[in-house]
């Protein structure tokens, strides 16, 4: 560790604990999964479903995340539809208080299951779309009929009148059919649609040259976006979630780190964001050990980067620190090896130049193959 870190780290040691409450938990049931998406964010090295939470820690730590003040759960993976006993997990939370969200691939979502996850007091769903059209979604997700069966969820969804999220993650091989998104998110009755730019972390960064949109993709991305928000308003709500490669400015990731979410790993850790294991020497305590509360308002982790003291320059001076905290720590430890320095997709950044070289580099001639991403065979994703 250097001096400045060494000295970084007593900095954060010394400060108050952080009375504010995190809005939201996101809980990653398992990470087994049926698909193989190719822009998976979750790390390189997956946890194994023998370590994996018992049902009564979950619960636990639901009813510790009410206490500490969240409010909404969102149950997630891998594919929590894989865990037999979401529906008592799904029970628990509500009873803790929680706003329940499911996020899933909607591939074993069936009307039966759909009733019992209402019945067990389930509020919302997000369902994933690899595509418009089943050629394509089914290659981007590796799984043969996946399309049919994610549109056969997101009528079983509206037939137990839970709330529908689509999500759609975007990049240079289904940008042309996002039109054919936004219409299919009008056709199941979704409330909301997500479009989101791939984020390079975990297994996604090793397909970037495969995922990497063009600079003319991105901007008529950005402007159908646009204009489909100005035309739905009233009917459907669209976010979108900006390439970061061509960005000028980064996001405020997480909203911040340790500033309003919590994450916490099949296996129980609790971490700041999904992909902070990329960050080397951060101690990430379990909910087998530590409460939440203490973990949430007094581990080193979580203090490590929260708020503004730590910032360099120069976000340390700039206006926008307070809007997006110097941007995605994970990010900057991926580009720069550095997890404190200002995030490369700020062109204040002395990385930024690098950042747009790769994203021009890697956009242009044909994408390499996906590598696709496996759960390990011997464990199989039971889907
Ligand atoms: Fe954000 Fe830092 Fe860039 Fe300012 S210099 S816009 S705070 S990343
Ligand atoms: Fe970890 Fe952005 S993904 S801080």
């Amino acid at each position: 560790m250097t001096d400045t870190s060494e000295r970084r780290q007593d900095d954060a040691k010394s400060r108050s604990p952080w009375t504010e409450p995190p809005m939201g938990l996101l809980a990653e049931l398992t990470h087994r999964c049926p698909l193989q998406c190719p822009y998976c964010s979750n790390p390189l090295e997956l946890e194994r479903r023998a370590d994996e939470l018992a049902t009564a820690d979950w619960l636990r730590v639901f009813e510790e995340a009410g206490e500490l003040g969240v409010l909404q759960l969102h149950l997630s993976g891998g594919e929590p539809m894989l865990r037999p006993d979401l529906p008592e997990l799904v029970r628990g939370a509500r009873a803790a208080g929680l706003y329940v969200n499911l996020i899933t691939s909607g591939v074993s979502l069936d009307e039966a299951r759909a009733l019992a996850l209402r019945e067990a007091g389930l509020d919302h769903v997000q369902l994933s779309f690899q595509g418009a059209q089943p050629e394509l979604a089914d290659r981007i997700g590796g799984f043969p009929g996946g399309h049919a069966r994610k549109l056969a969820a997101a009528r079983a969804v509206g037939r137990a009148g839970r709330a529908l999220t689509v999500n759609a993650v975007v990049h240079r091989q289904n940008l042309d059919q996002l039109e054919g998104m936004i219409e299919l998110a009008l056709e199941t009755g979704a409330q909301r649609l997500e479009v989101a730019h791939v984020q390079y972390y975990g297994w996604a960064l090793r397909n970037r040259a495969a995922l990497m949109p063009s600079r003319a993709q991105m901007e008529a991305a950005t402007a159908t976006v646009h204009q489909a928000q100005a035309a739905l308003a009233g009917r459907l709500v669209i976010d979108y979630v900006t390439p970061d490669y061509w960005a000028r400015r980064p996001k405020p990731c997480m909203g911040g780190w340790g500033r309003n979410v919590l994450n916490v790993t099949p296996s129980g850790r609790v971490m700041p964001c999904h992909a902070a294991a990329a960050i080397p020497g951060l101690r990430f305590e379990s909910v087998q050990e530590r409460g939440l509360r203490w973990i949430w308002e007094e581990s080193p982790a979580f203090q490590r980067f929260r708020g503004t003291d730590w910032l360099p320059e120069p976000c340390r001076s700039c206006e926008r620190r307070e809007i997006d905290f110097g941007g995605c720590r994970c990010q900057a430890m991926l580009l720069t090896g550095d997890p404190a320095a200002t995030d490369p997709a700020c062109e204040l950044s002395p990385h930024h130049a690098l950042l747009r070289e790769l994203a021009e580099g890697e956009a242009t001639g044909e994408p390499p193959a996906f590598a696709y991403r496996k759960f390990k065979s011997r464990e199989p994703a039971d889907a």
